[in-house]
């Protein structure tokens, strides 16, 4: 086998670890366990990045998958096929946007791009209101709005902003700190008849998991409706369940139609592994994209769509979502009996937890993470340098909680 530097790009930090296949659950349903090729047994606690919400392998994921592709795997987005009418069908019936049309895409930075293009176009604006911290994707457009100058120099410069490398886009995104609604007024106030829209986490993941507050996200509602910008929330990493609703929209805000956003987008835990992105707007706006203003090969693809059906299918007859919602109070109870000095805040909610070791500055986090996989053989990935992240298959509760807890404990006492 040659090593990965001869094959790939550098672009990826590597564990040096080769993962090969899940461990078949005990129960019969979704895997937290995946093996690597020198037959180690790994907790998945980042459950593929996010996108195994089911746990990996679960059969009745793979049988549909299977029935699919057996009868057709691939169509161009000119004809209509049942899955991705019924997945259509089935996001607009449990998102919270009203009256909601869907644009299907692969990857999550596909959904924000879409989620720009129907800002820009829905209300013939063209600056963006984005947050601190944000993370929304790497394509040119969605790099834009994220927030680390480490991700978009030399791409992309923003005004205002000092850049090292001459940028190959200029973008009109305004950035400012995440959860100062002050700040988002006096943007408007000052650039009120440009701003196209609003685009924020509900939780920003990335950046660390900060959850917002509710009179944030109304506030920012109430905002985009006086001054006509369109109100986006990416809930790549939050939305299909992971705070215990389909949306942490309704974890944060709650359900009334008045306070729900114009567009809202999905990637990640959709396709239950299987890449699928979706990207919901009020009809209203979503009007604005008509014939030829977008558009790519395999989004709404019905082998994808057959896969993202089969894991809303399976949330619901598993009752995933209560169990999801259930392991922020669990870890929570946990750290509670056992208290580590070093953690300094619990942060997230439901399926998506982070553990804040030491304080920000002190970045402490990279290494615990690296001893949790070699030591503990527990994956986990580390935000902002400080927090360690779960993203746990959602049926993982105490049991897999406190392994990881109490790997942590080890791991901080003895550093
Ligand atoms: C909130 C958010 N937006 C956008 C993205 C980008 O998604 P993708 O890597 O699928 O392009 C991510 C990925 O982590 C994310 O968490």
């Amino acid at each position: 086998m040659r090593d990965d530097s001869q094959l790939r790009w550098p672009t990826y930090p590597t564990r040096g670890v080769m993962l090969e296949q899940a461990v078949p659950a005990p129960s019969g349903g979704g895997s937290v366990h995946v093996r690597a090729a020198d037959g180690t047994e790994y907790l998945d606690a980042i459950g593929g990045i996010g996108c195994a919400p089911l746990g990996h392998a679960h059969p009745l994921w793979v049988a549909a998958i299977h029935r699919q592709l057996g009868r057709l795997a691939a169509s161009a987005n000119s004809f209509h096929t049942a899955p991705q009418q019924q997945l259509a069908a089935r996001l607009i019936d449990l998102f919270p946007i009203p009256d909601a049309r869907v644009f299907f895409g692969t990857t999550g930075t596909e959904a924000t791009e879409a989620a720009i293009k129907l800002a820009v176009r829905a209300t013939g604006r063209n600056r963006i209101i984005a947050f601190e911290r944000a993370f929304h994707g790497r394509t040119l457009g969605a790099l834009s709005l994220t927030a680390n100058p480490a991700y978009r120099a030399p791409y992309i410069s923003c005004p205002g902003e000092q850049v090292d490398a001459p940028a190959f886009v200029h973008s009109r995104v305004t950035r400012l700190p995440f959860g100062d609604l002050d700040a988002v007024a006096r943007a408007f106030a000052e650039h009120g008849s440009e701003v196209a829209a609003v685009i924020v986490e509900p939780i920003q993941g990335e950046g660390g998991v900060y959850p917002a507050t509710r009179e944030f996200l109304l506030g920012l509602r109430k905002l985009c409706t006086d001054n006509g910008a369109l109100l986006g929330a990416d809930e790549i990493q939050t939305g299909v369940g992971r705070t215990g609703n389909w949306a942490a929209w309704t974890t944060i805000v709650g359900d009334d139609p008045a306070d729900q956003p114009d567009i809202l987008w999905l990637a990640k835990a959709l396709g239950g592994g299987f890449p699928v992105a979706a990207c919901l707007a009020r009809a209203s706006c979503a009007e604005a994209m008509t014939r030829g203003t977008h558009g790519t090969t395999f989004g709404g693809n019905p082998l994808a769509c057959s896969a993202g059906l089969a894991t809303l299918r399976i949330i619901e007859e598993e009752g995933l979502l209560a169990r999801a919602a259930a392991q922020l109070p669990t870890l929570q109870k946990i750290a509670e009996q056992r208290p580590i000095a070093r953690v300094t805040e619990i942060r997230g909610a439901g399926a998506m937890l982070g553990i804040q070791i030491d304080q920000p500055k002190d970045k402490s986090a990279g290494a615990i993470g690296t001893r949790l996989m070699h030591e503990h053989h527990i994956l986990v990935t580390v935000c902002g340098g400080h927090t360690v992240r779960l993203l746990f298959p959602y049926g993982a509760g105490e049991a897999e909680l406190r392994q990881v807890w109490d790997a942590l404990a080890t791991c901080l006492e003895t550093t």
